[in-house]
């Protein structure tokens, strides 16, 4: 028996697969043609065609905000990353990795694509827990942590001890809102307009929340008046604001989040900081904003977007641990 962490992520589908570790982490997209639906291209490969594809061909993400929205292009691109990882036919036990407070009708959904791909047992397990495992934190019933994951589409937030979530909730804001944003933005500042990919490599090499940081880099883009390319340099203060409202949407609602918690839990809450995770995280001087922000050290793990899909991993290597996580 294969035994797989799968992070079916809005933006980035992540496997840890046990004995080997993370094996794959690939766009969750795919082209398919429009008069025929057929499907053209998977993964990373699909996702470099955004914008560029021709009119008869469309780039589409099957998970929206967390939630599968074609269960047939889900099916079909999870059967694309299986085929990756493990060889035709092998039986495969595998942990999906859901965000804080999935919806049953969410979680059949995606039960219905694994088994549509060939996974012979299937696990949920909620972002939180997976994700403070992911770092390294051990969990018990005594000890509660606050966790915050943000992700592409969705933003976990929880307070729990290995006896459950004791407050928490998910929003759909995460990264993806901020491109969209910095696009529109872009357009506003410079009178240029940018594709989906230029912004999101612009949030990630340049977003920064550490005041004062000057980096810089070049993009290209249409110029809205003349409709000819032109290429101008932006800096990380020139995007802080469309990246900014969303971490503080954030802060918010973590801080309601906090707010709703028993005297004890809180006191533990302070003790333990937060820990933070998702691709959103590798944003420069976020630890430090959302600390200042709660008012509470703030963790981050190395490499804050594989912190669930590993800590999947640690789950599904432990039977007695997953059997305490996972939703029933
Ligand atoms: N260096 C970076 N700086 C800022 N954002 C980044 C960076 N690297 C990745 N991201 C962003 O992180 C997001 C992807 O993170 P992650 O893989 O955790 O999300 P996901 O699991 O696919 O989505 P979700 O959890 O919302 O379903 C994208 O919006 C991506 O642009
Ligand atoms: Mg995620």
């Amino acid at each position: 028996m294969i035994k797989l962490a799968i992070d079916f992520g809005t933006s980035v589908t992540k496997i840890y697969k046990l004995g080997s570790g993370i094996v794959l982490a690939e766009a969750t997209c795919v082209t398919v043609q429009k008069d025929t639906g057929e499907i053209r291209a998977f993964g990373n490969e699909a996702k470099r065609l955004l914008g560029k594809t021709a009119e008869q061909t469309d780039v589409c993400f099957p998970v929206y905000e967390g939630e599968i929205v074609s269960e047939r292009l889900a099916g079909a691109l999870l059967e694309y990353f299986l085929r990756k990882v493990v060889k035709r036919g092998a039986s495969v036990e595998a942990l999906f990795c859901v965000p804080c407070g999935y919806k049953v009708e969410s979680r059949e959904k995606v039960y219905r694509v694994a088994k549509a791909a060939g996974i012979g047992r299937v696990n949920f397990a909620e972002t939180p827990f997976l994700s403070v495992l992911g770092q390294d934190v051990p969990l018990s019933e005594s000890n509660p942590v606050f966790a915050i994951d943000i992700g592409a589409g969705v933003t976990s937030i929880a307070a729990f001890s290995l006896d459950g979530i004791i407050a928490g909730l998910s929003m759909n804001v995460g990264g993806s809102n901020m491109d969209v944003h910095i696009i529109d933005h872009i357009a506003d500042t410079f009178s240029l307009k940018i594709g989906s990919l230029t912004s999101e490599k612009l949030k990630n090499t340049v977003g920064s929340l550490i005041e004062d940081d000057n980096q810089s880099t070049i993009i290209n883009g249409r110029d809205i008046k003349s409709g000819r390319p032109r290429s101008v340099s932006v800096s990380s203060a020139d995007i802080v604001f469309p990246i900014k409202v969303y971490i503080d949407k954030i802060a918010e609602y973590a801080d309601l989040v906090l707010k709703k918690l028993p005297a004890e839990v809180s006191a533990a809450m302070l003790k333990n900081g937060l820990y933070l995770s998702g691709g959103v995280c590798n944003i420069a001087g976020l630890a430090e904003y959302m600390s200042g922000k709660l008012q509470m050290e703030a963790h981050l793990s190395g490499d804050p977007q594989m912190a669930v899909v590993l800590g999947g991993g640690r789950a599904v290597g432990n039977a007695a641990l997953l059997r305490r996580i996972r939703l029933e």
